[in-house]
């Protein structure tokens, strides 16, 4: 088998020489290997490690190379991980990634996952495909026990944010939107699919921790057992209304037909608790670790509606002001917040004449 020796975080690999640096990734050999996944392999073992539970078994269903299994059999104390690949020659890499970090808390697996799920139930479920994971989200949420965690990579970020509206409308039954909200859009969108699937089960969710960082949407989710649970998260579904020639957004549980999208998950993105306990310490980049940590941990995740300075500036055919001048004329007529989604982005739920007098006052402040 060629490959060439990595070192991720706190744990070394074997990956196939030729492999994917950048973007969704291409399939370069018969294994995939996309080195800039490292950031949202670092996220998932920032996330285990906060989460502390004891004795937890995992199911990383498309392991591929193994990178993120064997990375959390060993970073993350008291997992039990299963590795699992449909592709043989890909298990072949996990045989040896398992026997290269010495685990004795891994064992590789070659099978579609549907089977494994089908025959077994696990604490946490990982669903990493190439693009779209709907056609693998009842498996996955089968094979999740009651108070699990299902973890999400959608890469088919183009059509969740509306670039193709029609296939995201025939994967998520949504309808996707363009401008500045289509990334959190997006985001809830996959979010709120899953939560429909979970629903069809009885089963309801509350987000652990939800983004959007490069090519990809990434979800966590706590699955809850029982109808009640089902309905109280179903409540939590709405729309985004938007016009794009007023600039006036809303978020409600039916809007006008005309400027409508969704529909999406409304409630919460992160559990806040767990995000104050998280740390960069030991992860593949601390510094992109730490500041992600920070961004989210001041960021609104309760109101889906994000702005952009852009859009205000050519709307309002005003000059734009510094951005910390902006956020601080916001902040002291309510709630706003900057966002991860993007460095010109930020979130609040002003009406939008408060917005459009906090700009221009921005504006005056720094002239
Ligand atoms: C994007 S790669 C996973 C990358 C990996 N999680 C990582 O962090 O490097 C997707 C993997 O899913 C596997 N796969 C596709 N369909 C599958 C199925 N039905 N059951 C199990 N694995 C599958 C592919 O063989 C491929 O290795």
């Amino acid at each position: 088998m060629n490959g060439v020796r990595i070192k991720e975080g706190g744990t070394e690999f074997m990956v196939p020489e030729e492999h994917s640096v950048k973007g969704p990734g291409k399939i370069r050999g018969s294994v995939f290997f996309n080195s800039q996944m490292a950031f949202n392999r670092d996220v998932n073992i920032m996330l285990l490690k906060a989460l502390g539970r004891k004795n937890m078994s995992v199911a990383d269903a498309m392991s591929a190379t193994g990178a993120r299994a064997v990375r959390i059999a060993n970073e993350v104390p008291d997992t039990f991980v299963t590795a699992n690949d449909i592709n043989a020659d890909a298990v072949e890499y996990i045989k040896q990634n398992i026997e290269l970090n010495s685990l004795e808390n891994c064992v590789p697996s070659n099978r579609p996952l549907g089977s494994l799920l089908a025959e077994e139930s696990f604490d946490y479920v990982d669903l990493d495909p190439f693009g779209s994971p709907v056609p693998f989200l009842h498996a996955a949420i089968s094979g999740c026990r009651r108070k699990g965690i299902l973890a999400v990579t959608a890469t088919d970020a183009a059509p969740l944010s509306g670039a193709h509206r029609a296939k995201c409308e025939r994967r998520y039954s949504a309808r996707p939107l363009r401008g500045p909200m289509c990334h959190e859009a997006g985001l809830r969108i996959l979010m709120g699919h899953i939560c429909r699937e979970l629903a069809r089960l009885d089963r309801g969710m509350v987000p652990l921790l939800s983004f959007s960082a490069d090519h990809y949407f990434r979800t966590y989710i706590l699955v809850e057992n029982g109808a009640a649970a089902a309905d109280r998260s179903l409540s939590q579904m709405g729309y985004i209304s938007y016009d794009q020639t007023t600039m006036e957004r809303g978020f409600a549980s039916e809007t006008d037909k005309d400027h409508k999208y969704g529909p999406l998950w409304g409630g919460k993105l992160f559990d806040r608790e767990l995000l104050s306990r998280m740390s960069s310490e030991g992860m593949s980049d601390p510094r992109r670790c730490a500041s992600i940590l920070e961004m989210w941990r001041q960021e609104i995740d309760s109101v889906p509606l994000v702005y952009s300075v852009d859009e205000i500036s050519s709307f309002t055919k005003r000059p734009t002001p510094k951005f910390e001048d902006l956020m601080e004329s916001l902040r002291r007529r309510g709630d706003a917040s900057r966002t991860h989604l993007g460095p010109v982005l930020f979130k609040t739920s002003l009406p939008l004449e408060e917005i459009v007098s906090a700009y221009d006052e921005a504006y005056s402040a720094g002239h």
